[in-house]
């Protein structure tokens, strides 16, 4: 079981936004979802834009490229639910927003 790595800090990720992140090779895009910190695979499935630039609402990030949109919570693609992006435990201890890598669901 992989541990979790500190990827920031807590005051870098805008409140009802995200910040990109890299750990362990991956881009990991972390959003503050109202208070809750959430993180999925940054990379959009479609043509790889940078979802932790997208539009954050009501939990559902939209690409900024051609609007497909994923829940933060877990990754689901609400285009087609069956069909899930990776999504990431996080957690944020004192001031450091730490990810574990393993098990992106
Ligand atoms: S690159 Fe994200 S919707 Fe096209």
């Amino acid at each position: 079981m992989e541990e979790f790595v500190t990827v920031c800090r807590r005051g870098e990720i805008p409140p009802g936004g995200g910040k990109t992140v890299e750990a362990g090779g991956k881009l990991i895009a972390v959003f503050d979802d109202a208070g809750t910190l959430c993180a999925i695979s940054d990379v959009c499935p479609h043509m790889g834009a940078s979802l932790s630039d997208g539009e954050l609402e009501d939990g559902v990030v939209t690409c900024r490229w051609h609007a497909w949109r994923f829940r933060v919570a877990d990754g689901t693609w609400m285009n087609n639910p069956r069909i899930k992006i990776p999504a990431y435990e996080v957690r944020q201890v004192g001031d450091e927003v730490q990810v574990r890598l393993a098990g992106g669901s």
